[in-house]
C-alpha cells in the first residue's frame, strides 16, 4: 500500500492586537507533537504546522510554521488536497480583535481594544472540501464532555474526534498526561485510559490505522 500522507496541526495561535501582544491560549503543543512521532513511527507521511508550542520539536518530521487562525488556515489549506488524514490538536484562538493596530497601543488608549470577531474554522472550512480525507478534531472540554464533543463532530463534519477534560489538574493542557475519549460517526467510543501523551499518541495512530487504513 501506498505510504499514508498526514497532516497534523498543534500549539495554540496568536492574535495579535498590536505589534508586541496578543491574546491566546496554554496550549503548549505536546499531546500534537506526540501524535505526529507517532505517525512517523507507523510510517506516514508526516507534516506538521505548528502554532506557538513550549515543548521540544521532534526530529525528522517536516514543520510548518503559523502563528495565527488565518496562518494556520492558510497552511493547512496548502496541504490538504494532498493528505490523508488532517489531524487538527491545535488549541486554535475562536477569536481576534477586530484590528490591528500597525503602532504598539498605549496604555491610555486600551479601550480601543475591546472589539473581536470570530476566526476561520480551519476544520469546518476543509471539511467543505473534503473527498477522500479522514477528519480527526480535539475538543478539550471542562463539562458534559461526550455531548458537546459529539456536537462539534456533527458541526465540523468530522470522521472522529478526540475528547478530553481540561478542568483536570491532573491531565489535559500543559500536562505530560492526558485521558481521551475517541468518537466515531456511528457513535462508537473508545475510551484510552490515563497514560503519557507519547503512550495515548501511539495508541491513537493504531486505532486510526486500524480503523481508516486497513
Ligand atoms: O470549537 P472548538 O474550538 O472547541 O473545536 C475544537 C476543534 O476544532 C479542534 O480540533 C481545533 O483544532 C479545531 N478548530 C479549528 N478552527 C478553529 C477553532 C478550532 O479547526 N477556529
Amino acid at each position: 500500500m501506498r505510504q499514508i500522507k498526514c497532516l497534523i496541526t498543534a500549539g495554540a495561535t496568536r492574535e495579535y492586537f498590536d505589534p508586541v501582544r496578543f491574546i491566546s491560549n496554554p496550549s503548549t503543543g505536546k499531546m500534537g507533537i506526540a501524535i505526529a512521532k507517532a505517525c512517523k513511527k507507523s510510517g506516514w507521511e508526516t507534516t506538521l504546522v505548528l502554532g506557538a508550542v513550549s515543548a521540544p520539536l521532534p526530529d525528522g518530521i517536516e514543520i510548518v510554521s503559523a502563528i495565527s487562525a488565518e496562518d494556520m488556515l492558510r497552511e493547512t489549506s496548502a496541504r490538504f488536497p494532498a493528505c490523508d488524514i488532517l489531524i487538527m490538536t491545535a488549541a486554535v484562538s475562536d477569536m481576534r480583535p477586530k484590528v490591528k493596530s500597525a503602532q504598539k497601543v498605549k496604555k491610555e488608549n486600551l479601550e480601543m481594544l475591546v472589539e473581536f470577531e470570530q476566526t476561520p474554522d480551519i476544520l469546518k472550512t476543509l471539511s467543505k472540501s473534503k473527498n477522500r480525507q479522514i477528519l480527526i478534531g480535539f475538543a478539550a472540554e471542562t463539562n458534559d464532555i461526550a455531548s458537546y464533543a459529539k456536537k462539534k463532530l456533527e458541526e465540523k463534519n468530522l470522521d472522529a474526534i478526540a475528547a478530553n477534560n481540561v478542568s483536570r489538574k491532573d491531565a489535559g493542557f500543559a500536562s505530560d498526561f492526558n485521558e481521551i475519549s475517541l468518537i466515531f460517526r456511528n457513535g462508537e467510543t473508545i475510551n484510552l485510559e490515563r497514560g503519557t501523551k507519547d503512550e495515548l499518541a501511539q495508541k491513537l495512530v493504531k486505532i486510526l490505522s486500524e480503523k481508516f487504513f486497513s
